[in-house]
């Protein structure tokens, strides 16, 4: 299989006769932190439950695995929308079990935009067109990106901009600098198309932006391409070529706020794919712990966590990430095994 093959079956539209089993598959298409897929889903008959996988968590940059469960929100999202689809109305809780608990109930089907935009939304880790976004679609954004308890402030004012761009450098600046983090980055870089089919996960050169390279070559490569000083070079002209910068605050630090938290950004992102707008992360300063504090004063919300920073513009599509199947990440239930199969449009 090639790359773009596995792209192609990732990320095929929804098969409306594939029931229950096209939901999972559409929930994996989700956003999720380093590609590392960190769920499990379990699937009976008028139930989805996704459940952490810890094996794929990343204890460098996610210690506390924020970015772990808020990625069980975001596929939690997509599950929503391509469940209306296909007439089921799904209500997602985060349980005490610490997993997300999905309850499926039939209903008319509807196919929504943000349904329509999951197979075309991704991280596009380029550089925009640095145009302003009308304020029409700012409006939709932002009410996209309000969730239970969750709430999103959109910076789109130019030196606002450039001073979350100094935290971003900031925080990159610690993290490059950070050999364990640097360790548990590359591990999760598949630098070219056979280490990126060999796994069907992690995050692959290609839709990052750059060339699918031999792994000796890589190895001879990577510290010359991959700088401090070129890192921070270009994460500026990305941020100053974007229309603005999301940034999603919790009200409560706990799972289940991390969980909606996924939940709103990505029907953020859904949105944005909707109205033809491109999402990238730049979580530097959320992510070290140094850094998150002192960002959240200069946002003005007190002792509350700052989730996630979006940048959001026009800009090119990149190549797709690839996922792993859906027979690796779920188990169906015998009684799910019929509704898998027949659908309920
Ligand atoms: C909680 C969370 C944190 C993330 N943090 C970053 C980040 O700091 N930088 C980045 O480039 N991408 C980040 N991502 C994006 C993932 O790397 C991306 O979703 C994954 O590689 C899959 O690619 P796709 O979104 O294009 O399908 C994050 C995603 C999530 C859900």
């Amino acid at each position: 299989m090639t790359y773009d093959e596995a792209v192609a079956t990732a990320w095929a539209p929804l098969r409306q006769d594939g029931g229950l089993r096209e939901l999972v598959r559409y929930a994996t298409l989700a956003a999720n932190s380093h590609n590392t897929q960190p769920w499990r889903f379990r699937v009976e008959q008028d139930r989805i439950s996704i459940l952490p996988d810890f094996s794929r968590r990343c204890p460098v940059v996610d210690p506390d695995d924020h970015h772990l469960f808020a990625s069980l929100g975001c596929a939690a999202e997509n599950l929503v929308h391509a469940a209306a689809a296909i007439g089921l109305k799904a209500t997602p809780i985060f349980s005490a079990a610490d997993q997300a608990e999905i309850t499926l109930a039939p209903t008319e089907a509807r196919r929504t935009a943000l349904f329509d935009a999951i197979p075309r939304r991704q991280c596009v880790r380029a550089e925009y067109d640095g145009r302003a976004l009308a304020a029409e679609e700012l409006r939709l954004l932002e009410a996209a990106g309000v969730g239970n308890g969750v709430s999103v402030q959109l910076i789109t004012e130019r030196p606002k901009v450039e001073n979350v761009l100094d935290y971003v450098v900031q925080g990159n600046t610690a993290q490059m600098r950070d050999a364990a983090f640097m360790r548990e980055l590359t591990d999760w870089i598949r630098f070219n198309d056979t280490a990126a089919l060999g796994s069907m996960d992690g995050l692959s050169s290609r839709a990052s932006g750059n060339p699918s390279l031999p792994g000796w070559l890589v190895k001879l490569l990577f510290p010359f391409v991959f700088t401090e000083k070129g890192e921070n070079e270009k994460y500026a002209k990305q941020i100053r070529s974007s229309a603005g910068v999301a940034v999603f605050v919790s009200e409560r630090d706990d799972k289940v706020h991390w969980f909606e938290a996924g939940r709103a950004c990505q029907r953020f992102a859904l949105q944005a794919a909707a109205l033809g707008v491109k999402t990238a992360f730049v979580n530097q300063p959320v992510e070290v712990a140094a850094l998150r504090g002192q960002f959240a004063s200069w946002l003005g919300i007190g002792d509350r966590r700052p989730d996630f920073i979006v940048r959001f513009g026009r800009g090119p599509e990149l190549p797709r990430s690839l996922r792993r199947p859906v027979e690796q990440v779920a188990t169906l239930a015998a009684d799910a095994q019929g509704e898998a199969h027949a659908g309920r449009a």
